[in-house]
């Protein structure tokens, strides 16, 4: 682990990034700090060798800023390590529910990923970074389709594409094969996900692999599922998929996993179907403190691939195209979140509020899901941290606090804070609530720094609102 420095969440010096010239062979989700982090010599937090107070004057506040080279890093560390692990093809895709945006799925395959969607949303987003990257007649081969409930328009949209539907229960199961007729297509690529029963320690929210989940088929009807699928031509069954869960740190439930799904894969074969693809999910956990410890991404993919083959071996069946779905620990890492300072309310032998200019609209993981998170004042770096405040987001709602117990140095209205890790789950679970704008993102790369989400504006915010005609009619 490299988190040296993060002892000095406990002692008098804020966390600094460590310097070093091994970037490349460092897992980006075992960092607080994107890799390319460092202090420059007006003692403020550089990025991508932007310095972001300057990113803050030119592009206002809050801000995400999100690291491409960390990015491209946690891409690579993924597909190679499946390439050294794994005797047999594999493909890694991005779970672009962790944020979706053009750019992010445009640097995503250009890493050579492909990308699981889990709404019509999430898959015109991808479709439109395919077709701007020229990759738009790769789609259907590249892109998965997710979800517990699709609706009608979201199937027929994936089948026109020709992208795999992940099937997760038997009204879909149906549905698909009547509309496979009505839209005369030979047959649709599905894979089945099944609930393997296998509990982890994660948060009940982001857990998915234990019996009791709103995810995938019951196990215990996989017969019956295995049976229906074989006996309907109109599906095309390319093999099966479990996710157990998202924010893991231990190897052991991934392993368990592999030897669920080959045993299922035997019962297919037993059922006349053959595996081509398996599916793994994602779930690999990062450092959101200096508290947590998750496995490298080589380790967890070598965990993972080696325990895939080894269930293949001992059933004596040929090596399926392995797939995993990550998100979180590609792109969690890459960005922070920065804010500027505000009000302050001192609550003598109690608590130090220190206000901020967002909150759970811009990130909502603290409020939802008790998330903790690591945050510096970056733009005096090496001051020390002399108190413990509470910060606040700027919300009408007393939960709307971002970091509990926070060490900082003796901060004032106008410094700039920053939230470390706020890649994943941040923007895409973002809102207006109480009518905030959300905020504008950046991606910085050698110094460069481009817009990759305009800030939005109060037009913005009316732009759906329609008035009922009664009342326009009142007022002319
Ligand atoms: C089906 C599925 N695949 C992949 C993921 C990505 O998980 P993570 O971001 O933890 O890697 C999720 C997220 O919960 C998911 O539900």
């Amino acid at each position: 682990m490299i988190l040296t420095d993060l002892r000095t969440q406990n002692s008098g010096r804020q966390y600094l990034p460590q310097p070093t010239t091994e970037r490349t062979s460092q897992s980006p989700n075992q960092e607080l700090l994107p890799l390319t982090a460092r202090v420059n010599s007006r003692d403020c937090l550089e990025i991508g060798g932007c310095d972001l107070i300057t990113l803050v004057e030119q592009y206002g506040s809050p801000l995400y800023i999100l690291d491409e080279f960390t990015l491209r890093t946690a891409c690579r560390q993924y597909r190679e390590g499946f390439k050294q692990y794994y005797s047999g093809e594999s493909q890694v895709i991005y779970a672009s529910k962790a944020w979706s945006c053009l750019a992010v799925c445009s640097i995503v395959v250009s890493e050579g990923l492909g990308f699981d969607v889990v709404s019509g949303g999430e898959l015109y987003t991808t479709l439109q970074a395919l077709e701007k990257m020229g990759l738009g007649e790769k789609a259907g081969e590249k892109i998965y389709f997710h979800g517990n409930n699709k609706a009608v328009d979201e199937l027929e949209y994936a089948i026109a594409i020709g992208c795999t539907i992940i099937v997760d229960n038997w009204l879909e199961l149906e549905t698909l094969v009547k509309l496979c007729t009505m839209v005369h297509k030979n047959s649709i690529k599905i894979m089945l996900r099944l609930t393997p029963g296998i509990e982890c320690h994660t948060h009940e929210y982001i857990r998915t692999g234990h019996l009791d989940s709103k995810f995938g088929f019951d196990p215990n009807q996989i017969e019956k599922v295995l049976a229906y699928v074989s006996q309907h031509e109109q599906l095309d069954f390319i093999g099966l998929h479990a996710h157990i869960g998202s924010q893991i740190f231990e190897r052991q439930p991934h392993q368990d996993l592999a030897g669920v799904l080959v045993e299922w894969m035997k019962k297919a074969g037993e059922c006349g179907l053959s595996v081509r693809e398996l599916n793994i999910g994602g779930g690999l956990g990062i450092c959101y403190t200096e508290a947590d410890d998750p496995p490298s991404i080589e380790e967890w993919v070598k965990a993972a691939a080696q325990a895939v083959e080894k269930a293949c071996q001992i059933h004596q069946l040929p090596l399926p195209k392995l797939i995993a779905e990550p998100g979180r620990s590609l792109i969690g890492s890459a960005c922070v979140t920065a804010y500027t300072i505000g009000s302050r309310k001192e609550i003598p032998g109690i608590r130090t509020y220190v206000a901020i200019d967002g909150g759970m609209s811009d990130n909502p993981r603290p409020i939802t899901y008790q998330s903790v998170y690591r945050t510096v004042v970056a733009n005096r770096m090496s001051a020390s941290c002399e108190e413990i405040v509470t910060i606040a987001g700027k919300h009408c709602e007393s939960g709307d606090i971002l970091i509990k117990d926070a060490r900082l140095p003796q901060t004032q209205p106008g410094d700039i804070l920053v939230v470390m890790a706020t890649g994943a789950y941040n923007y895409s679970m973002a809102s207006n609530y109480n009518r905030l704008p959300r905020p504008a993102a950046v991606v910085v790369n050698e110094g460069e720094a481009n817009l990759i989400l305009e800030r939005e504006t109060y037009e913005d915010l009316i732009r759906s609102d329609r008035l009922p005609t009664r009342l326009t009619n009142l007022s002319s």
